[in-house]
């Protein structure tokens, strides 16, 4: 296993007390086609401010959202994941960009709507965004990244990372492996499909697994969620996650990490974790929910972003 060297990151050279000023210049809906779940890829120009090239993929964007909240109080910075590579979309470094879901929720009869997701989401081309950062030291590819095989968990807009990642490791000519493993509910909300079905034309040791919860149902009658990818795509993952120097990155929906942990045990994929503490049974298919949640970590290998 060749020595993980992560880079080194400049953090947060705009807090939310002196937030830079970027100016948005991209904002699309990147799912395979329009739905109720709509992500918007969006980049912002943050030419002549001290993040110009400063970002690295794995990093997030603080973003301030005006205007306050019903007790007065100005609204607190929200996070977003880089879905830009290092060099900047499309190779311009004073470009970032990210993939946002609109996030809204009916709660006992009333709509909520998600504030700063929503004043993202309909921001027009040249308008004006206070954002802060870089934000986050360990979410990263590692500097000497072609030594490695990388299987990626996405739910969502947990995609943001791998998109840039996917996109610089092809372009550093990595020959070792790489799966991404993407959940949706429909094939409707495939997040940059055209990108991802591109990569796999082209390059064949990139594997792009769609896990789509809604459509079908398992054999057992369960619903296919990336976890499961584990046990249903074997054929593809087993011996990616048995090399010695596969790194599992993970990225979505809170909770998806122990489904991952568990199926990875029960798999016998124990490098890719820590257990913390000693759970009663040896046999991994009989540890309970609260075992896996409370005893199953990720390790060195693995990485994990999870909101
Ligand atoms: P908020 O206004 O904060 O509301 C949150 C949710 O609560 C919404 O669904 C809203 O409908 C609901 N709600 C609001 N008021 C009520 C109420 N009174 N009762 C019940 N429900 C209510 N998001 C992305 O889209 N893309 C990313 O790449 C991304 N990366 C992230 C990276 C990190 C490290 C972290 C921590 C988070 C990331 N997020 C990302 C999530 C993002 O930061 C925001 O949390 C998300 O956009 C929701 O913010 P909002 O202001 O739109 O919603
Ligand atoms: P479902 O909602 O059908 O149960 P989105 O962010 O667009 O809502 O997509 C999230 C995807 O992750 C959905 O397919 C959702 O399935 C699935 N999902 C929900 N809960 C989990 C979980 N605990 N682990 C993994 N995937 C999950």
């Amino acid at each position: 296993m060749p020595e993980i060297i992560l880079p080194e990151v400049e953090m947060n050279i705009y807090s939310p007390k002196s937030p830079a000023e970027a100016t948005l210049v991209e904002n699309y809906v990147c799912t395979a086609e329009s739905s109720p779940n709509i992500i918007r890829h969006l980049t912002f120009d943050v030419s002549g401010t001290g993040l110009e090239g400063k970002f690295k993929v794995g990093q997030s964007i603080g973003v301030l959202p005006p205007g306050a909240d019903e007790k007065g109080k100005a609204h607190k910075l929200r996070l977003y994941s880089v879905s830009s590579p290092e060099k900047g979309e499309g190779g311009k470094k004073h470009l970032v960009s990210t993939t946002v879901k609109r996030a809204n929720e009916e709660v006992d009869g009333t709509f909520y709507l998600g504030v700063c997701s929503n004043y993202l989401c309909n921001l027009k081309l040249g308008d004006k965004l206070k954002v802060t950062g870089p934000s986050g030291r360990r979410y990263l590819l590692p500097v000497n990244k072609e030594e490695f095989n990388y299987v990626f968990f996405a739910t969502g807009t947990g995609i943001a990372p791998f998109r840039g990642m996917i996109m610089e490791l092809f372009e550093a000519g990595i020959t070792n492996e790489v799966a991404l493993v993407f959940g949706c509910p429909y094939r409707t909300d495939l997040i940059y499909p055209k990108f991802l079905n591109e990569m796999e034309e082209k390059h064949e040791n990139f594997h792009y697994i769609k896990m789509i919860s809604r459509e079908d149902r398992r054999d057992d009658g369960s619903k296919y969620y990336v976890q499961t990818a584990i046990e249903d795509r074997p054929d593809i993952l087993d011996p990616i996650l048995s090399k010695e120097n596969t790194l599992i990155y993970i990225c979505g929906m809170k909770g998806m990490e122990s489904g991952i942990y568990h199926n990875l045990a029960k798999r016998g994929h124990m490098g890719y974790l820590r257990l913390k503490g000693q759970p009663e049974s040896d046999d991994p298919n009989q540890w309970s929910w609260e075992e896996v949640k409370k005893m199953l970590k990720p390790s060195e290998r693995t990485f994990e972003e999870v909101y």
